[in-house]
């Protein structure tokens, strides 16, 4: 297939790196652009007066071309929906009253151990379905709402189905460590034993997860103990992705660097400290979720001075039934440029080349290059790459394009 007179064909990259601090700023585009798709791949594109044939078959004029978004953190499988908290919250209940209420994560938990396979199977798969058409070309799930052996691997055998049935590469982690399940409450060795020696190394000889995740929180896991897990999924060939940072400073940064984690999520609460660490050459993806900040009515990551530190930043969704119960990345452009006051190309380029780096899937998505995915977003006409972000809430997209489709 042949797209021809694309406005703007975004995100062209032949050589690529993770991109750091001032290199966010960097989008480079083309201008009057074809693109060509063969067996599900880009094989080639250039300025529109280099192809010999002109006519293609898809005319693209006043409209962009871009990378679908990389997502790099969400909580895909779950059971229902939570709108109850939703309401306690407008009433003026925190995040932390709710969840020691015995809401939050131990809800889904709860609603998960009476839900089958089968189901969460069929409502995953529609959410992602949905989340597709939205422009998502490629997305890491989380386990963590079954708290138990058998509640986890239910989940992580779902992502493991909708991997195989998915048109889009997915990455699967393990997080087990999300909460302590309240059977038990007074008993954290003895969880984190059941964790460590049991479920991981049978996740693990089955092929159920790519990355061991901890929530590292007050109220959650300490940092030693987000350490004593991570590792412990090192040790089976898990890289760590962690939750560090949503509601206090609470030292996941810190354990991040120093067990060689993959990405550090969330930041809400940060640190001259940790801001120095993410600018370190080796340090984590800090991975920045503001749907989650904006539906808790939190303080938003200092996005301005990660990458005034030099630091890598993606964006991702956190799509999950507590704290962002939506997993739009169109919105999440926009929130990401008003309220994190990220640059267009910024916002872009975190949401697609980098997410894909805290995926490990750079080389299938995330720009437009020779050889990747044919997994790009066609918009409706629109005046200039700006317009996107700047126009929120509103459909611009045309058409998804999945492996060249
Ligand atoms: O990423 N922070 C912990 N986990 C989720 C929330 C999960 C829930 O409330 O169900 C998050 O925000
Ligand atoms: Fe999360």
């Amino acid at each position: 297939m042949l797209i021809t007179n694309i406005k703007i064909l975004a995100n062209v990259r032949e050589s690529q790196h993770k991109l750091r601090g001032a290199e966010l700023g960097e989008l480079p585009v083309l201008e009057n652009a074809f693109l060509k798709i063969e067996d599900g791949k880009i094989s080639d594109y250039g300025p529109m007066d280099a192809t010999p044939d002109r006519k293609g078959d898809l005319d693209a004029s006043g409209r962009i071309v871009l990378p679908t978004w990389c997502d790099s953190h969400t909580h895909l499988v779950f059971a229902s929906s939570r709108e109850n908290e939703f309401i306690d919250k407008i009433k003026g209940l925190s995040y932390a009253e709710i969840a020691a209420k015995g809401g939050g994560i131990l809800n889904s938990a709860r609603k998960l151990r009476e839900t089958s396979e089968d189901e969460l199977f069929e409502k995953a798969q529609n959410r992602l379905e949905k989340l597709i058409q939205l422009g998502t070309g490629a997305i890491e799930i989380k386990s963590g709402y079954g708290l138990s052996l058998e509640g986890e691997l239910k989940m992580l055998r779902v992502i493991k189905r909708l991997k195989n049935s998915s048109p889009v590469p997915i990455k699967a982690t393990f997080l087990g460590a999300h909460a302590l399940p309240e059977e038990y409450k007074n008993q954290r060795e003895a969880y984190i034993r059941l964790l460590i020696h049991e479920t991981l190394p049978i996740l693990a000889k089955d092929g159920l997860a790519d990355y061991i995740d901890v929530f590292c929180e007050q109220g959650f896991f300490t940092p030693e103990e987000t350490l004593e897990i991570c590792e412990a999924g090192k040790s089976f060939g898990l890289k760590a992705k962690i939750h560090a940072n949503q509601l206090s400073i609470s030292g996941g940064v810190q354990a991040g660097m120093s067990v060689g984690a993959l990405s550090v999520d969330h930041l809400e609460s940060i640190g001259e400290e940790e801001i120095e660490i993410l600018g370190k050459e080796n340090a984590p993806m800090a991975t920045l979720l503001p749907s989650a900040a904006f539906f808790l009515r939190m303080a938003y990551p200092p996005a301005r001075q990660l990458i005034q530190n030099r630091a890598a930043i993606a964006l991702a969704s956190d799509y999950n039934p507590g704290s962002s119960p939506s997993g739009n990345m169109n919105l999440l452009l926009s929130l990401a440029c008003i309220q994190m006051k990220m640059l267009p190309e910024e916002a872009i380029n975190a949401a697609t080349l980098n997410g894909a780096y805290a995926m490990e899937l750079e080389n299938e998505v995330g720009s437009i290059s020779r050889g990747k995915r044919a997994n790009f977003i066609l918009t409706r006409q629109v005046p200039s790459l700006a317009y996107l972000p700047y126009s929120f809430g509103e459909n611009w997209i045309e058409k998804v394009f999945i492996n060249g489709k």
